[in-house]
C-alpha cells in the first residue's frame, strides 16, 4: 500500500471525517466491541452511576451500558464532529430521554465541573493523546473520589505490525502506559492483558493483544 493510502488510514482512525469516516466507525465498533465490552466490565456499573467515555467513536456499544444497571447517565466526549454527530443519530431515543448525552472537546480540557463522574473509559484513544499526562490529569479533575478509570488499548507488539500506525499513532505498551501512569495521583488497582483472534483488512484471522489498567483515584 502506498504511503499516502496508509496516512489516509491513520488520519481516519484518529479522527473519523466524511463517507469513508462512517464507513470506518462501523468497521471500528465490530472490531473493538470486545476490548470495549472489556473495558465497561471492569467499571463494575453500579445503579446511579454517571459515567463519561473519551473518543466514543459511532458508540454503538451504548445500549451494552444501559444493561449494566439501572438509572445510569452516560456521557460521551468526541473530537470528531462527524463521530458526534453519528453517536447522536445511533443512540437518539437515549438522547431524548436524556439518558445519553454527547460533547464535542478540544482533547485536552474536560468541558465538565470537579468532582462529576462515577466511572470513566476510554477505548483505543490512547495513540492520540497529545499531552497524556495533562488529559489523565484532568480525568482525574472531574472523577469523583474513589472513582474508577479504565484504560483500554491494544498492545504495542501487536499494533507495530499494522503499517499505518507509522503515522500519527503513539503505541503503548503496559509497561510504558504504567510508566505513564506512575506520573499521576491515579493508583493501579488491576492490570490484564487478553488475546483475541481479529480480521485484518485482507480477511485473515489474527492474535490481537489488549490491556485494561484499572486506576482509582485516590
Ligand atoms: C481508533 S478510534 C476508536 C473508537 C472506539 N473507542 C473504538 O475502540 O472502536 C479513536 C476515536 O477517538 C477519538 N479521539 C482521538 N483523540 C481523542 C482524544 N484526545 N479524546 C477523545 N477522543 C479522541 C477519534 O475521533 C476517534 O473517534
Amino acid at each position: 500500500m502506498k504511503k499516502e493510502e496508509l496516512q489516509a488510514i491513520a488520519s481516519q482512525l484518529k479522527n473519523p471525517t466524511g463517507e469513508k469516516g462512517i464507513e470506518m466507525a462501523n468497521m471500528m465498533h465490530e472490531t473493538n466491541i470486545n476490548m470495549t465490552r472489556h473495558s465497561i466490565q471492569n467499571l463494575h456499573i453500579e445503579s446511579g452511576n454517571t459515567i463519561l467515555e473519551l473518543g466514543h467513536g459511532n458508540s454503538g456499544h451504548v445500549e451494552f451500558i444501559f444493561e449494566q444497571a439501572e438509572n445510569i447517565k452516560y456521557y460521551g466526549l468526541e473530537m470528531s464532529e462527524l463521530m458526534f454527530q453519528e453517536a447522536r443519530r445511533i443512540n437518539r431515543n437515549f438522547v431524548s430521554q436524556k439518558q445519553a448525552f454527547f460533547t464535542l472537546y478540544d482533547g485536552n480540557k474536560i468541558p465538565f465541573q470537579d468532582n462529576f463522574f462515577d466511572k470513566i473509559f476510554t477505548v483505543n484513544t490512547i495513540y492520540f493523546w497529545l499531552e497524556p499526562e495533562k488529559l489523565l490529569s484532568e480525568i482525574d479533575r472531574v472523577l469523583k473520589q474513589k472513582g474508577i478509570f479504565c484504560l483500554t488499548f491494544a498492545e504495542e507488539s501487536f499494533m507495530k505490525q499494522l503499517p499505518f500506525t507509522q503515522y500519527e499513532f503513539e503505541l503503548y505498551s503496559t509497561e510504558k502506559a504504567e510508566n505513564l501512569v506512575q506520573k499521576t495521583t491515579f493508583k493501579i488497582i488491576k492490570k490484564e492483558t487478553l488475546t483475541e483472534k481479529v480480521k485484518t483488512r485482507t480477511g485473515e484471522l489474527v492474535d490481537r493483544d489488549f490491556t485494561t489498567l484499572v486506576l482509582k483515584r485516590d
